[in-house]
């Protein structure tokens, strides 16, 4: 079935966009603002894309408290969420005033390089300068109220349990959460190794 863009409202019940483009990780971003507080909301619209340096990305739909916050300050934390944090996750997407860690129950560290909050217990969680803060533009253009952040990993926290012996990150053990489309999130799945070609 072809289906032009404009037309996919007739053809599904909801937007398959995210549902299509998935398992998605998860971006559990902390930050602090202007006036000192904490702030962590996680995102998915999140990925690596650069090996060297080590850079991450997530984009904003609207100025929200993250983008405000990266711009601000120039730096935020990405930590990983394991099937354990998946409920304070949840309840740290709230559109509040009020700090999400503490909405969510959760324990803040400090971060060592850059002045920002990172969750206590994540398997790992990642410092970053950020790099970038721009609208993405659509086909014609025209500037969009969509704002992507890229930022530079300057250290990197990791959880001793989550070491192997051989010295890997142990992702299988992490069991981290990933987003689908509509309510639908996926815990780890099956772990297999394939060799290139
Ligand atoms: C799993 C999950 C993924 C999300 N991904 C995004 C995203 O990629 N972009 C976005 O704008 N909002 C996303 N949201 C919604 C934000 O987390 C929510 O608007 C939050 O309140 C933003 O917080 P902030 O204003 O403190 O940055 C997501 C929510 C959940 C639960």
């Amino acid at each position: 079935m072809y289906i032009p863009i404009e037309q996919i409202k007739q053809h599904f019940h909801y937007d398959p966009f995210k549902a299509m483009v998935a398992p998605r990780p998860i971006g559990w971003m902390s930050s602090r603002g202007a006036d000192g507080r904490n702030n962590l909301a996680p995102y998915s619209f999140f990925n690596a894309v650069s090996n060297a340096p080590h850079m991450l990305m997530f984009v904003s739909a609207g100025l929200k408290d993250t983008v405000t916050n990266c711009r601000d300050r120039g730096e935020f934390c990405f930590n990983l969420v394991s099937h354990s944090m998946l409920h304070p996750m949840s309840r740290s997407s709230a559109m509040t005033d009020q700090d999400e860690f503490e909405l969510a129950g959760l324990e803040a560290l400090e971060c060592e390089h850059i002045d920002c909050p990172r969750v206590a217990g994540a398997p790992a969680s990642m410092e970053c300068v950020v790099t970038q803060v721009m609208p993405l533009k659509d086909k014609d253009g025209t500037e969009l109220d969509n704002w992507m952040v890229l930022g530079q990993v300057v250290a990197v926290h990791v959880e001793p349990d989550y070491i192997t012996q051989d010295q890997r990150f142990d992702t299988e053990k992490a069991a981290l959460v990933s987003r689908c489309g509509y309510k639908d999130y996926m815990a780890s799945g099956r772990f297999f190794e394939l060799e290139r070609g």
